[in-house]
């Protein structure tokens, strides 16, 4: 039997995103085993080799899966691969992408070449990149696209019955490109506010012009949630101001159980994701997204 030419991989934690994108592809999909030894070392074990094969692995919660990762790449190359694309709808590691204090680890450059040098291709979401301008200037070799899913959460919100007095709320001037890309197709208005982060969950936020959400609902949208307090205190001033409902549209929903609790004690009525980390507020499929991404990086890569 000739082996397929095209194949899906992906680790057990995703399996069902990685699915969903074979299925839109309309190519064979296996899954990876991977288990951890008591010592905390981990055994992979790949599926059959193809010329080309899609790696699927969001990078969330990262150190382990980077280092499983590095093994299920190299053990395909050792069994034939040709090439490997990595779709990681979460990569991370982007945000450290200076030494602001010395000797700090620009963990953006570092990690960009070790996965460079795995793979000859990369798909991402919203990758969160500020100073830098463009994912390839992470990826020295591989080519690199990144996507975004702020039309897929637009959409998402408009299937909802969003109100045509919503207003579209954005945490942090990082935040404007998502909030103004979800709010332009459904003509909403728009808040930017601005951020001040003393620690870790340490956040104080100013929402110039927020008296305009008295009477009226407010979506709040950031690209990425991980301790929750950025979104939390947003909602709390919401509240204050006397929104009537406030929701949450974010991209990568990193944050454990407990942060789903922290926002709705600070107001949040709906919470919606991405589907780039599994997650109980997943509502949006970037599997179609995914798809065209991958069908445009293997054209280049022909
Ligand atoms: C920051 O620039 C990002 O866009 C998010 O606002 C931030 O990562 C959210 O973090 P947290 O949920 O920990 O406040």
């Amino acid at each position: 039997m000739t082996a397929a030419a095209l194949t899906l991989q992906g680790f057990p934690e995703s399996a069902p995103q990685a699915r969903r994108l074979a299925a839109a592809l309309t190519i064979p999909f296996s899954e990876i085993a991977a288990r951890r030894f008591p010592d905390g070392e981990s055994l992979v074990r790949v599926g059959d080799v193809a010329d080309t094969v899609i790696l699927y692995r969001s990078l969330n919660d990262p150190n382990t899966k980077l280092v499983e990762l590095m093994l299920a790449a190299s053990a395909l190359r050792d069994a034939g691969a040709r090439r490997l694309v990595l779709v990681a709808p979460y990569l991370c590691y982007m945000r450290q992408d200076a030494e602001f204090h010395a000797g700090e680890a620009v963990s953006q450059r570092i990690i960009g070449r070790f996965l460079d040098s795995l793979i000859d291709g990369v798909i991402t979401v919203d990758p969160h990149l500020h100073r830098t301008r463009s994912l390839a200037a992470v990826f020295p070799t591989a080519r690199a696209v990144a996507v975004s899913a702020a039309g897929l959460l637009a959409a998402r919100l408009h299937d909802k019955g969003l109100a045509g007095d919503a207003i579209i709320v954005g945490p942090d001037s990082e935040s404007r490109q998502w909030v103004e890309a979800v709010a332009a197709p459904l003509g909403l208005d728009v808040l930017v506010g601005s951020k001040l982060r003393a620690g870790d969950r340490d956040v104080t936020i100013e929402i110039p012009g927020i008296e305009q959400a008295a009477g009226r609902p407010t979506v709040l949208v950031d690209d990425v949630i991980s301790s929750g307090a950025t979104l939390s205190e947003s909602a709390r001033l919401l509240r204050a101001a006397g929104a009537t409902s406030v929701d949450v549209a974010a991209v990568h929903m990193l944050g454990p159980p407990p942060v789903l609790a922290m926002l709705k004690a600070a107001g949040v009525d709906a919470v919606e994701s991405a589907d780039s980390v599994p997650h109980e507020t997943n509502t949006v499929t970037l599997a179609p997204l995914l798809a065209d991404a991958v069908r445009d990086v293997l054209d280049d890569l022909d």
